[in-house]
């Protein structure tokens, strides 16, 4: 049971702050541009990008494909010893190796989205998850998105960021994505898979997505990508 990140130098939490290599925790439901915001202020910062959710997904893709019940969490514990999962990145771009075989293009089908939210519910896959993430991040100089990266994955992290957007504009947002990346589906179903997906993520006893109390809120409803890069570039930049 591996899970490398290539690509990136690991130092001390202590040493990061020292050179103002800062870690930036984005949190928030699905389709509220965490993803979009994320890459774009790791680009501008010169920072890595840490997406999470593809840990989760790229779980989700190998409980799937081993024919398991994403549910059954007993099953999958079993399974997590022989996966091993990496994601080296190249000039800023992660790609996500499971055994050896790049699924990165196969992470966001609507299956797979919701049986990563069920097996994320599944404290074998988060403790599992926990220090892989908690490794990558160490050395700093990292956006780190997800559910959980400002409450337990980087608690003391520099800057801790919730986003949050109307329902509606979410599922919006995430079937234009989808129809994008050629996947069929009416938005009506969209919209209700993220409902569950939420309900799910938000409800789970371990992990659940809560806002860090120390995070600041950002409403992305009404805003583009590039006013929420530039809200948090404002904070960040009192930090740097
Ligand atoms: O961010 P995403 O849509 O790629 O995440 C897919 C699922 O993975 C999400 O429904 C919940 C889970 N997840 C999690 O529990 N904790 C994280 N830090 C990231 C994702």
């Amino acid at each position: 049971m591996t899970a490398i990140l290539r690509g990136h130098d690991v130092g001390t939490v202590t040493e990061a702050k020292q050179a103002n290599r800062l870690i930036v925790a984005i949190d928030g439901p699905a389709g509220v541009g965490k993803s979009t915001a994320a890459k774009s202020l790791a680009a501008r910062l010169g920072y890595l990008y840490l997406d999470t959710g593809a840990l989760y997904r790229a779980t989700a893709w190998a409980v799937l494909g081993s024919g398991l019940d994403p549910a059954d969490a007993a099953a999958v514990a079993a399974l997590l010893p022989g996966l091993s999962i990496e994601m080296p990145v190249q000039h800023g771009v992660v790609t996500v190796l499971l055994n050896g075989r790049d699924v990165t293009g196969n992470l966001r089908a609507p299956e797979v989205s919701a049986a990563a939210s069920v097996v994320s519910a599944i404290p074998a896959v988060r403790a599992w998850l926990l220090p892989v993430q908690q490794k990558i991040g160490q050395g700093g100089a990292v956006v780190a998105e997800g559910r959980d990266m400002g409450t337990k994955v980087f608690p003391s992290a520099d800057v801790k960021f919730f986003l949050e957007a109307d329902p509606n504009i979410r599922a919006q947002r995430r079937h234009r994505e989808l129809v994008t990346a050629g996947h069929s589906g009416a938005l009506e179903d969209t919209s209700a898979d993220m409902a569950s997906r939420d309900s799910r993520d938000r409800s789970r006893s371990i992990a659940p997505l809560v806002p860090a109390e120390d995070a600041r809120h950002i409403d992305t409803s009404n805003l583009s990508a590039a006013e929420v890069v530039d809200q948090m570039l404002a904070v960040i930049a009192a930090k740097l």
